[in-house]
């Protein structure tokens, strides 16, 4: 039977605590990317893709979060005594976006443990995982594609990138068999974040999931893996090893434009690249960049 899916979770609950003192009192999905906080880009994607049931995974010091997606009674009543329309348009627009529910972690106990949480909002069905600090370019569609294939092959689809081998280490890695398709892969083993040279290919997870159900049972009997965490990583390899209960595990190879932004050097790019090719901004920073980096040497 084949479902239609609706429902994106956003586990938000992480410490963040590579972008430390920043988000010692604030979340880092709150960071601004030029205008917006990340976690509005990661909403904005959900609902493009026609997921407008949206849970969050949130944690202690993530109130911010919710108060984005919520009026603020004040400074709308400022602004519409001002007439100004266009920024009351912009404070409206997190406020509409999408349909928004949140559950809390409690501790963050790992990225597998997050998505438990969304146990009972989900239900049987297949969903999206969408990580709140990693950013697909608009541009590029990536989303849409794996909720296609997940209807084609029942399966759970992890997005894929090929990183350069230095880097690794810092992900969940695959390994694979081609299929008749050259952007999907059967996945056949996962590891999270191999030890530096033992990474078993280039093609790493990155924060885009469509999963079955059956997660949540293999969730449910998840040990603590790397880092003392429960991997979500350490879940789909059990899904992958066991394709009649659960479906298997495909993955689907994303070559467009993707931000941590939780990392700081990421981050940094990405404000560069969005504003660079924003029309309110571009014609000015452009010509400053190549000035800029001209002068560097
Ligand atoms: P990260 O690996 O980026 O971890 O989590 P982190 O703790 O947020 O950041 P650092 O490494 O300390 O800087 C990947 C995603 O999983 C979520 C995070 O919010 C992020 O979106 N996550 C992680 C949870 O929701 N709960 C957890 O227990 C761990």
């Amino acid at each position: 039977m084949t479902f239609q899916i609706t429902k994106a979770v956003i586990p938000a609950a992480g410490l963040g605590t590579r972008f430390l003192p920043a988000t010692k009192a604030m979340p880092k999905e709150m960071l601004p990317v030029v205008d917006k906080p990340a976690i509005q880009y990661v909403v904005e994607e959900a609902v493009a893709a026609g997921l407008h049931d949206v849970l969050m995974i949130t944690g202690r010091n993530k109130n911010a979060l919710e108060n984005h997606f919520d009026r603020v009674g004040e400074l709308e009543a400022t602004l519409e005594k001002k007439g100004d329309t266009d920024k009351l348009r912009k404070v409206n627009y997190s406020t509409e976006l999408a349909d928004m529910h949140y559950v809390r972690q409690g501790d963050p106990l790992g990225l597998g443990h997050a998505v438990l949480r969304a146990k009972m909002h989900v239900g049987r069905e297949p969903f999206a995982v969408l990580l709140g600090d990693d950013l697909i370019d608009e541009r590029d569609q990536l989303l849409t594609c794996m909720i296609e294939e997940q209807g084609k092959r029942n399966a759970s689809i992890v997005a894929l990138m090929e990183v350069d081998p230095e880097v690794a280490h810092m992900y969940g890695v695959a390994t694979f068999e081609e299929t008749d398709d050259p952007n999907v892969v059967r996945i056949t083993g996962l590891v999270e974040k191999p030890a530096k040279g033992t990474a078993p290919s280039n093609l790493a997870i990155i924060g885009r999931y469509i999963l079955r159900p059956e997660v949540f049972d293999v969730l449910e009997h998840t040990q603590p893996g790397k880092g003392g965490e429960i991997q979500l990583t350490d879940a789909l390899e059990k899904m992958a090893a066991a394709p009649e209960w659960t479906g298997g595990v495909y993955g689907f190879i994303f070559r467009g434009r993707r931000y941590d932004t939780g990392d700081r050097l990421d981050y940094i790019k990405a404000i560069v690249q969005l504003a660079v090719d924003r029309d309110d901004l571009g014609p000015q920073l452009r010509p400053w960049l190549k000035e800029f980096a001209s002068d560097l040497d």
